[in-house]
């Protein structure tokens, strides 16, 4: 394989952008900040502007088309919802608290200027995340369409990159480690359904370790640990814990490997009843 590290400068873009990005900082940073005002008035200027002057008229103005009355209600958070609101274990408070950042990250992600614009994007995400994590490191990277449940139950250490169409349900919480990478389309769990009972619902802790990849397209489930400096390969599905340093893949996701720089005293794979195929 060839070392291809990623090119640390691009081309000059617009001072527009921290100019921008400056002004939701300072926003952000006011305790006291009305988060759904901001959500709407951040989407208006930047979907509608043509309503920014007089957006609470245009809302109810009969004059106006129907279609275009409801896109612009849509942009005040409190007229819109969100799935989890459904979820008998929501603490609402607390879901309430978030939605509007929620409610701004995802429809960003919608734009012109948001979506795959990824520098603005990235950065623009990293001003969020801390308002809306329990807790969010340093140097936070997330690409567009990543999709949460609560947003309030993830911990997250630093240097962590989630790329594009990832779900995090953290209805039971998940736990990221520093220097995590989260592949496209991944998916993470921390809640199941009983198969007798779809309402029988159990929340469970995931936990992704400190260095861990989980590739593109694979699912780990509610209540794993995936250890540390491990991999979880593409596809796979993740439905008991990663071992420290191996590398699993396949439904249900199995040690095919140790990483090579894994330390001596790490066991061999296959060394669980789970990869020998055994019924306990
Ligand atoms: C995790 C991964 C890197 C493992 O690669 P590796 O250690 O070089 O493993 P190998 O290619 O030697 O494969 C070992 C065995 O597992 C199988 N295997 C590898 N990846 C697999 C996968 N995702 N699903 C099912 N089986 C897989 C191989 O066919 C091989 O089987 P065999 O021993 O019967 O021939 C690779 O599976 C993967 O998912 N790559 C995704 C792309 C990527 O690199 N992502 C990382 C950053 S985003």
């Amino acid at each position: 394989m060839v070392h291809r590290p990623l090119k640390k400068s691009l081309r000059p873009l617009p001072a527009l952008h921290d100019d921008w990005l400056e002004r939701i900082g300072a926003a952000l940073k006011n305790k006291k900040l009305d988060k759904s005002r901001f959500c709407r008035e951040v989407l208006c200027e930047i979907a509608y502007p043509q309503f920014v002057a007089h957006y609470e008229t245009a809302v109810l103005d009969p004059k106006l088309p129907i279609g275009t009355r409801l896109a612009l209600s849509a942009l005040d958070p409190h007229h819109i919802t969100l799935e989890p609101e459904y979820y008998a274990d929501v603490d609402d408070e607390k879901f309430q608290r978030v939605k509007p950042l929620l409610w701004l990250w995802y429809s960003f992600d919608r734009l012109a200027a948001g979506g795959q614009n990824v520098e603005l994007g990235v950065r623009f995400r990293r001003l969020l995340a801390p308002h809306i994590f329990k807790k969010c490191g340093e140097n936070f990277k997330a690409f567009q369409n990543v999709e949460f449940s609560y947003g309030y139950n993830i911990d997250c250490g630093d240097d962590v990159v989630v790329h594009r169409h990832v779900l995090l349900d953290d209805r039971g919480g998940i736990k990221i480690g520093n220097k995590v990478s989260i592949s496209d389309y991944a998916n993470i769990y921390s809640h199941t359904h009983s198969i007798v009972d779809q309402k029988d619902v159990t929340n469970a802790t995931t936990v992704l370790e400190d260095g861990v990849r989980i590739t593109y397209h694979a699912t780990v489930f509610a209540g794993v640990k995936v250890g540390l400096d491990s991999m979880v390969g593409a596809m796979a599905v993740a439905t008991k814990d990663v071992r420290p340093h191996h590398v699993n893949v396949g439904i249900p996701a199995k040690s095919v490997r140790v990483k090579p720089n894994a330390p001596s005293t790490t066991p061999d794979r296959l060394s669980t009843s789970h990869e020998r195929g055994e019924k306990s």
